[in-house]
């Protein structure tokens, strides 16, 4: 067995229960966590803000304590982080650690600045007339620097071949390179790196950070990303920087000019180039900065990837693999000319986001030798042969494999991807026409490791064939990890946990997890499997609080948000899919309820988990024009029944060539999502202070009420639509009138439960209100029942079918373990995971009563059989918890965490309501 090259360390994510959260109540500890923007907690290079707002949370203070003041420490630097000048102290205008304005002079393109806070309060709840002031110590120091901003910043050309064959045949991913020449010693470099494509940039033959798919997926026509590097180290490891020097990138297609779509797809999206932006700036020891930006003095080549493509893998041959090529002396033969593009640099920003990566690594569960059985002519076994490999992850992941294999020079191992297995097979089927295939030809000198590059494939299983050696050799090889699967999506904060006492619950929480991280590549995707993995606006409507609860996700889906403001200025509505393929299918896009309230609710949602006023802002012109657009097409009863609607999608009852044959009235459904958005636009002026727009909105939103009632109720309560879908979304969105309709609707939704025998009768529309609009009307018993429910449709039914992820359809496998027959049948959409939010918010009982949990709502509301449930929240003030026990004499305990800063306001079953402050507290009822 050859050695193995170790597992490259990934720290797994941390196992989150409320057991283990520390008591906040202690000695007045520094502010800590200190986050910049909605950036990840941290040091941010290349940030996007000239005046970045600041987060932080206290993580002990005294029983009582208050901040009532906070400063700001900043001390700018230079790019090495030597100080410019003298720190300067500056209050903070607010003191609660949430996005606190930046006091000082806004900053400018490159400016470095190293920041701490601390703050002071007094335990105002105190009884003592005199509580002291307490001030905290200075917090570590966090480095914010500032990226490229003005286009006059920039000097790099997009810079790709100049093909000798036609550009559009051609598939070979090129690369670029050039050498220079530093004239001194270093003392810092930064590149800023993008592309027309995909890029992975090195320097003296070592890779440029660990950032995947750069630069991610933006509406490229008016907005590119371009990520920071701090490069220092790769221009010093030999020596102090001054001499010669290479730089040089890997391209691929990507979203910019790979194969998208379904139904065959698209190919040039964005243009039919592909080509690196690299700007390369060096200081130097005498404080000069040399600046080697991509130009024509750049040239192209390829290497050993013959081929590779998001959607259908990647082909390497090693044997072509030219060592060296990013590194200086490196012989250029048969390298061309380049190519140069006209300047990008009005349309090149700074993310909002962090990039993609990999974050965990997981081996084989188990893995199977298949044979190979040929037949003759007559259909007769004449040869059977163990050569090939089933390999089971464990575990519906987006990302690749890793292999460490060594064979004869030629010899190519062949990775295929499926999601599920279909009769002791990869399931293919549901990729459409995605290849999801990854071929390595061996160079053939000794162990070789390969992981794809650029293709990023949505799999549980993979079929291996060509693994060099005997099959029960490589069986042995691969489960002592010469094969693993790499995880890759936007880095984010792991925020939310969720378990209860039944595994099968928790594990249902999980899959809605995972489904969110492999969803949440660059932008939030339907799937990532299929040809397909678009921004689908409905499916993220349906699931952003939970998203919120799962991650920090503000920065990515601020990021695609601004890029469906962009979208919708262009097609006057907001698309279905956001970034649109032009000229693609469903284009040019109509406006439809439920993927175009993806304009109000998703920033409102976010709003809430993180009482980001900011994002409020950026998106309120989105949000208004989009309630404007409905309310232009409604009728005079405010009625929007005249626009194709997909409604419902994919409620149980649609056939499976069908999604939008749903039992509900796709108009009803898109009145009451017009209420809804209405009613949302006017909270969101009330927090800008437009009182005017606020009362509009709010008018609106009334007379929206008046005009579904007219239509679609029978002046008692009762709906047209007598499903589940209809009544869950008139009590969600508020829509009875008053209480004793309201109570109607309860009332009949829980009989409609019971009728179905404790089935799911919803899709896309109905499910995120579901469960929750039974609890708030005094039905959980019914909530419950179709928690517990395991027949299909139900969500426990995916759960023992063994699914680690939510699936598409309710039915995305049939009970008899085969496919789902419709052509559209993925078993990883986040969209019927939304359920979880309502785990989360009323089985453990953790909500946000107040944006930003400041007033932390916990009343759980125990049922289903449950013995104990609890929910673990990294709220922006610091973790929360409730967590729930029940005693054999059904005595409850409660255990609730509040962070300092928050307050909880806890209803226990029994109808006792406390306040609490920060602290662990004990309750039992
Ligand atoms: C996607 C869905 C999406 C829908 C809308 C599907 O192909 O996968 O999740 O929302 O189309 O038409």
């Amino acid at each position: 067995m050859p050695t193995l090259f170790p597992i490259r360390p990934l720290t797994p994510e941390p196992e989150l229960h409320a057991a283990n959260l520390p008591d906040p109540v202690g000695p007045l500890a520094a502010p800590s966590h200190l986050k910049l923007e909605q950036y990840l907690p941290g040091d941010v290079l290349g940030g996007a803000a000239t005046a970045p707002r600041l987060s932080w949370e206290i993580a002990t203070a005294p029983a009582g304590w208050k901040a009532t003041s906070a400063e700001l420490e900043v001390t700018r630097t230079d790019a090495a982080g030597t100080p410019l000048a003298t720190p300067e102290v500056l209050p903070l205008a607010t003191a609660d650690g949430i996005l606190a304005a930046w006091p000082a002079q806004p900053l400018t393109s490159r400016e470095r600045v190293v920041l701490r806070v601390r703050v002071s309060g007094s335990a105002a709840d105190d009884q003592r007339e005199t509580s002291p002031t307490l001030t905290s110590p200075w917090s570590s120091p966090v480095v914010y620097e500032v990226g490229l901003l003005e286009p006059s910043d920039w000097q790099a050309l997009p810079v790709g071949p100049a093909w000798p064959e036609n550009p559009l045949a051609d598939r070979r991913p090129p690369r670029v390179r050039r050498e220079f020449t530093l004239s001194g010693p270093v003392v810092a470099a930064r590149a800023y790196v993008s592309a027309h494509g995909l890029i992975r940039a090195e320097i003296d033959g070592q890779r440029v950070g660990a950032d995947e798919l750069v630069p991610g997926w933006t509406v490229y026509g008016s907005r590119i990303v371009a990520r920071t590097y701090d490069v220092t180290e790769l221009l010093t490891s030999r020596g102090d920087g001054s001499g010669s020097h290479a730089v040089g990138a890997q391209l691929a297609d990507g979203w910019y000019r790979g194969h998208i779509g379904f139904d065959g797809g698209y190919r040039n999206l964005y243009g039919d180039d592909v080509a690196a932006l690299i700007q390369l700036e060096v200081t130097l020891a005498d404080g000069t900065r040399q600046v080697i930006a991509t130009d024509s003095s750049w040239k192209a080549g390829v290497g050993e990837i013959l081929f590779t493509d998001l959607y259908d893998g990647e082909k390497a041959d090693a044997r072509l693999a030219t060592p060296g090529w990013s590194a200086p002396g490196f012989e250029e033969s048969g390298w061309w000319p380049i190519a140069v593009g006209a300047s990008d640099a009005e349309r090149l920003v700074m993310p909002s986001d962090a990039p993609v990566r990999a974050t965990e690594v997981l081996r084989p569960v188990e893995v199977t030798v298949m044979e190979r059985r040929t037949a003759d002519l007559n259909g007769k076994v004449i040869e059977i042969s163990p050569e090939r490999l089933l390999v089971d992850f464990g575990q519906n992941i987006s990302g690749r494999v890793r292999m460490q294999v060594s064979g004869a020079a030629g010899q190519s191992v062949t990775i295929r991807h499926a999601e599920v297995l279909d009769g002791g097979e990869l399931g293919m089927r549901t990729l459409r026409e995605a290849e999801a295939t990854d071929v390595y030809t061996l160079r053939g000198d000794g162990l070789e490791e390969w992981e794809p590059a650029f293709a990023i494939h949505g799999f549980r299983y993979v079929d291996v064939t060509g693994w060099p050696g005997r099959a029960d050799e490589a069986k042995a090889a691969i489960e002592n990890g010469a094969l693993v699967a790499v995880v890759l999506h936007t880095q984010m904060e792991r925020l939310g946990a969720f378990a209860a006492s039944d595994e099968r619950v928790t594990r249902l929480h999980e899959n809605s997890r995972w489904s969110m991280r492999d969803n949440f590549v660059s932008i939030p995707t339907d799937c990532p499997q299929r040809d397909e993995r678009l921004g689908w606006t409905g499916d993220i409507q349906a699931f952003a609080p939970t998203a919120a609860f799962h991650y920090s996700c503000t920065g990515l889906l601020s990021s695609w948000l601004t890029d469906l403001a962009v979208e919708q200025k262009a097609h006057g509505t907001v698309p279905w899919y956001v970034p649109v393929i032009p000229g693609g299918f469903w284009t040019p896009p109509t406006p439809a309820a439920v993927w175009g309230d993806a304009a109000t609710v998703v920033p409102w949602e976010l709003y809430r988990a993180t009482a980001d006023t900011g994002l409020l802002r950026q998106q309120y012109d989105s949000a208004k024009g989009w309630v404007d657009l409905v309310d232009s097409l409604a009728g005079e009863d405010h009625v929007w029944d005249c626009s194709m609607q997909l409604g419902d999608w994919l409620d149980p009852s649609a056939p499976p060539e069908a999604p939008m044959q749903a039992m509900t009235d796709p108009h009803l459904v898109a009145t009451a999502f017009f209420a809804h958005s209405a009613r949302i636009v006017s909270q969101w002026a009330q927090v800008l202070d437009k009182p005017q727009e606020a009362a509009h909105y709010g008018q609106l939103a009334d007379a929206i009420g008046e005009g579904f009632r007219a239509r679609y109720t029978d002046g008692v309560g009762h709906l047209s639509s007598d499903t589940q879908t209809a009544y869950a979304l008139t009590i969600a969105f508020d829509l009875a009138g008053d209480e004793e309709r309201r109570a109607v609707a309860g009332k009949r939704l829980a009989e409609l439960v019971e009728a179905s025998g404790g089935n799911v009768a919803t899709g896309f529309a109905g499910t995120p209100a579901l469960t929750a609009a039974l609890s708030a009307t005094g039905h959980a018993e019914q909530a419950y029942r179709l928690l517990m429910e395991t027949s299909c449709p139900s969500w426990l039914y995916a759960v023992t079918m063994d699914a680690t992820t939510t699936w598409e359809r309710w039915d995305s496998m049939l009970p008899d373990g085969s496919i789902n027959p419709g052509g559209m049948t993925s078993f990883n959409h986040y969209a019927l995971g939304a359920v979880a939010a309502w785990l989360e918010q009323v089985v453990g009982g953790l909500t946000p009563a107040e944006p930003g949990y400041r007033v932390i709502e916990v009343a759980p509301q125990p049922g289903g059989g449950l013995s104990w449930a609890e929910s673990v929240h990294r709220t922006p003030f610091g973790w929360a918890a409730s967590s729930w026990r029940t005693d054999d004499d059904g005595t409850l305990s409660l255990d609730v965490v509040v962070p300092v800063g928050a307050t909880a306001r806890v209803s226990l079953p029994g109808g006792k309501s406390v306040r609490l402050g920060h602290g662990r507290h004990h309750l039992s009822a």
